[in-house]
């Protein structure tokens, strides 16, 4: 029997954490709020939190099935997720197969270089400071990570980057780039945490180049619910 709801312990920009009558586990409500630019740009997508829900227990479960511990217990309805409690480290790990994004402005490319080999960055969870990126020694230093943590996170990013670049790759979708996130469990061990969404990763169609994913909104180039809509349909077919 799956624990009862208990109290809202979270309010994220597109997700509420819960507390549950079990002190191990909390649910993650996906709701239909998109936010770009750190909350400065807002709207209301109908369905969005069943979308990303769907999605993100298709990929959790693909990720898992390649050897990565996620905190995902099941999910509970079209919009809840039953995880293992884990204390989120402050540090976000992005990995990059094609240039993008602020890598891409930050070396003055042009976006969509293939680079050679996936490559990691890792940058400071802080809405207020807006996501800095960090080093590794600045995450030891400051007590956000230890370094055997550092080396386990990227470890592990590769590992979930590469099975979802085979799934995407497989329905005919190159994965770009993406953030991932983890969590400290009770035990002290690191796992998935957060969320496997078109949100959080940039995903591409092979051929078109056809934007998939939040920059969707982010740059106003379609409809985010019809991106969305369209992707869960490749994915689990209509
Ligand atoms: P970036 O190119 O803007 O640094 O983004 C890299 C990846 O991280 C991209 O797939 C989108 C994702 N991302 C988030 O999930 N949350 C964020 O706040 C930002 C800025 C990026
Ligand atoms: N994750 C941030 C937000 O939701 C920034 C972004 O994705 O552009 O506002």
């Amino acid at each position: 029997m799956a624990p009862e709801l208990q109290a809202k312990i979270y309010q994220g920009k597109a997700k509420e954490v819960w507390s549950t009558t079990d002190p191990d586990q909390v649910v993650l409500r996906f709701t239909d709020a998109a936010t770009a630019f750190n909350g400065v740009k807002k709207a209301s997508i109908d369905e969005k939190g069943a979308l990303n829900l769907a999605m993100s227990v298709k990929l959790f479960d693909v990720v898992s099935d390649a050897g990565v511990p996620t905190h995902v217990v099941e999910s509970l309805n079209d919009t809840d997720l039953l995880c293992h409690r884990v204390t989120i480290l402050p540090v976000e790990v992005v990995v990059r197969s094609v240039v993008a994004g602020s890598f891409a402005k930050r070396y003055g490319l042009e976006e969509g270089m293939l680079l050679d080999q996936p490559l990691v960055e890792l940058f400071h969870k802080s809405d207020d400071l807006d996501d800095p990126l960090v080093n590794d020694d600045a995450a030891v230093a400051l007590g956000w990570a230890k370094h055997w943590e550092l080396q386990c996170m990227k470890e592990l990013a590769l590992q979930t980057h590469a099975a979802l670049s085979a799934f995407w790759g497989a329905h005919g979708i190159t994965l770009v780039d993406a953030k991932y996130e983890f969590g400290r469990t009770a035990a002290g061990a690191l796992v998935l945490a957060d969320e496997l969404t078109p949100d959080g990763c940039r995903l591409w169609e092979q051929g078109t180049q056809r934007k998939l994913d939040k920059d969707v909104f982010r740059r106003d180039l379609a409809d985010l619910g019809d991106t969305y809509r369209e992707l869960h349909e490749r994915v689990f077919g209509s």
